[in-house]
């Protein structure tokens, strides 16, 4: 009998086999536009005489941690506010000034305080059905998220980021998808100011706990040629970098979609950041 995490492997193998044939969520991204690769610069000294202040959400996640590095190291907040479950620790001067409102996801409504005042709002909060079990995957990927994203609209958030994922669909017949789907759906009846939704395929880190799922993937996409790796996975790092270098620049839409190509082609415009 082949164990669980083979068996979730296999499934997950399965899903992203699935999601390669929607051609569609590959689709056509902004293109690395040499307007925006050229602006960038400004756009960010712009926006840092802003003074905005920021929270995050899933800040101790792959994804989380690597977006907070990266907004620190571009200064490009005054305030940055961690929201989690636990309070966290971190080594470097950068983080000295970073605040963190500890909270209970189940009793958000008694922290709303937390979400006071945050111009924007980024969530990378997430968990697997495997850690929590179906119930407590939606309890975690959408329940908490939706509240969150009610108290930070309350709280005056005016951008608010989402992390979801390639493939969303409220109409899928996958548990995760599906999940995705009615998150993004909740949250744009919301209606922030700004409202941006990243949508990368697997993400590619060197994840601190171990799943096979995931590892199984990486060496899969490891041996393919580099072009279509990335139609479906996308380093952690060029999200965030896709996320900030979005954040940065104004948007007259209300809503945005960046799918994974998008978020290849925004979060690698500035070839001068650091690998
Ligand atoms: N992994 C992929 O390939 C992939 C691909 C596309 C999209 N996504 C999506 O991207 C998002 C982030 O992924 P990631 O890999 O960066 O996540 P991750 O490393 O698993 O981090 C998840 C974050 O959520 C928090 N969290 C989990 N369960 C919680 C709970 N019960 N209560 C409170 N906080 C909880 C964690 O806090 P603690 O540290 O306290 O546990 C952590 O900060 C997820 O929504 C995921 O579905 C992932
Ligand atoms: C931002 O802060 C700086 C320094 O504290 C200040 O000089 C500037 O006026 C502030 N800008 C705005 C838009 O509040």
């Amino acid at each position: 009998m082949p164990g669980p995490a083979v068996l979730s492997a296999a499934a997950t193998a399965l899903v992203a086999a699935l999601l390669l044939l929607r051609r569609e969520d590959a689709g056509p991204g902004r293109g690395p536009s040499m307007a925006v690769t050229e602006a960038l610069p400004k756009l960010r000294e712009d926006f840092r005489m802003q003074n905005k202040s920021v929270f995050i959400l899933g800040a101790s996640g792959e994804t989380g941690r690597a977006l907070l590095k990266e907004m620190l190291e571009q200064s490009l907040f005054s305030k940055v506010t961690l929201i989690g479950r636990r309070k966290l620790t971190f080594g470097g001067e950068a983080y000295k000034n970073v605040n963190q409102e500890v909270v209970d996801f189940e009793k958000l409504d008694d922290y709303a305080s937390a979400f006071q005042g945050h111009d924007v709002g980024f969530c990378c909060l997430g968990t697997t059905r495997k850690k929590a079990g179906a119930e407590g995957f939606v309890r975690v990927d959408r329940d908490y998220v939706l509240k969150s994203a009610e108290l930070a609209k309350a709280g005056g958030c005016k951008h608010f980021n989402l992390l979801s994922a390639i493939g969303a669909d409220k109409s899928s017949n996958f548990l995760y998808l599906r999940v995705k789907g009615e998150i993004e759906a909740g949250v744009e009846e919301l209606k922030f100011d700004r409202y941006s939704v990243f949508r990368p395929g697997v993400l590619l880190c060197d994840r601190q706990e171990s799943r096979p799922a995931e590892w199984l993937f990486r060496k899969f996409f490891g041996s393919l040629p580099e072009s279509w790796a990335s139609g479906y996975s996308v380093p952690v790092v060029t999200v965030v970098r896709a996320m900030l270098n979005n954040a940065v620049q104004s948007s007259d839409k209300k809503m945005e979609l960046l799918d994974n190509k998008a978020i290849h082609d925004l979060g690698k415009a500035d070839g001068s950041l650091k690998p």
